[in-house]
């Protein structure tokens, strides 16, 4: 479904994403791990067009979108959230999902039928009325990811949704997940540090460190990968197996 080849940014002197190359089949639920710093969120922004590649190329569904724009991108069926939230602090949370919407429905009427079948599938109805600013981190996570989905993608990309959230709401963010993947038949690509919810859910995982690809594989094989241990996850994890 996604095919990235050879993908690099430079920022200066720091190359920030080092000739990445990885496929994400349809109906994935695929990850993204590695240090801070790695080039996670980097490599997002130059699949989902947010940055311009210095080198290489990315495909969707066969189709170059390698310098598109944004728009064009979202428009082919890619959503994302952004790590750092950006709702509009001063709409509401009903306007925020709207501004996800409305480019993708002929009416209004459409897009906000759309935009409250996302807001009542993430529990946020009850919020709609709310500030964005005002939201506690949990719900401001939520709203971003309704946010992106009220753009209806077939691929969604999430940068960190647990980030923040205390164990419940990451329980409840897995849950979300797995539904949207199974139920909606949306494809996933998550950047997420929560170890335990990366190893519960991707079938697939590529490990980043210093811009560099170092390992890929199944949790297991990515868990038990002295590189990767050594690079990001640490001594506890080589006694706790996967
Ligand atoms: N716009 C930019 N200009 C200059 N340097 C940047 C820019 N964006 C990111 N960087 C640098 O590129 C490197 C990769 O950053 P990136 O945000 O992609 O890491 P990350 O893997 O997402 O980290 P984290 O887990 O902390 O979110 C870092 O050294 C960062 O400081
Ligand atoms: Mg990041």
């Amino acid at each position: 479904m996604l095919r990235v080849q050879n993908l690099s940014k430079r920022f200066g002197g720091l190359t920030a994403v080092d000739n990445v190359s990885f496929e994400i089949e349809k109906g994935q639920i695929f990850g993204i791990i590695g240090p801070n710093g790695a080039g996670k969120t980097t490599l997002f922004n130059l699949i989902t067009g947010n940055l311009v590649a210095d080198q290489g190329e990315v495909r969707f569904k066969d189709q170059l979108i390698t310098g598109k724009k944004p728009h064009q991108i979202a428009r082919l069926g890619i959503g994302r959230t952004f790590q750092m939230v950006k709702p509009f602090g001063g709409l509401t949370v009903e306007q925020n999902v709207m501004m996800g919407a409305l480019p993708k429905h002929a009416s209004f009427a459409d897009a906000n039928r759309a935009a409250h079948d996302v807001m009542g599938m993430l529990g946020l109805t009850p919020y709609q009325n709310e500030e964005a600013r005002s939201l506690p981190v949990g719900l401001k996570k939520k709203l971003e990811l309704a946010r992106a989905l009220a753009t209806q993608p077939s691929l969604l990309f999430l940068d960190e949704v647990m980030g923040g959230l205390n164990p419940t709401e990451v329980q409840e963010m897995m849950e979300l997940i797995r539904f949207l993947n199974k139920e909606n038949g949306i494809t996933i690509c998550m950047i997420e540090h929560v170890m335990a919810a990366v190893v519960a859910l991707c079938e697939q995982i590529v490990v980043i460190q210093q811009g560099r690809k170092i390992a890929e594989g199944t949790a297991n094989e990515v868990t038990s990968n002295p590189a990767v241990i050594e690079a990001y996850l640490g001594g506890e994890f080589a006694h706790a197996g996967a």
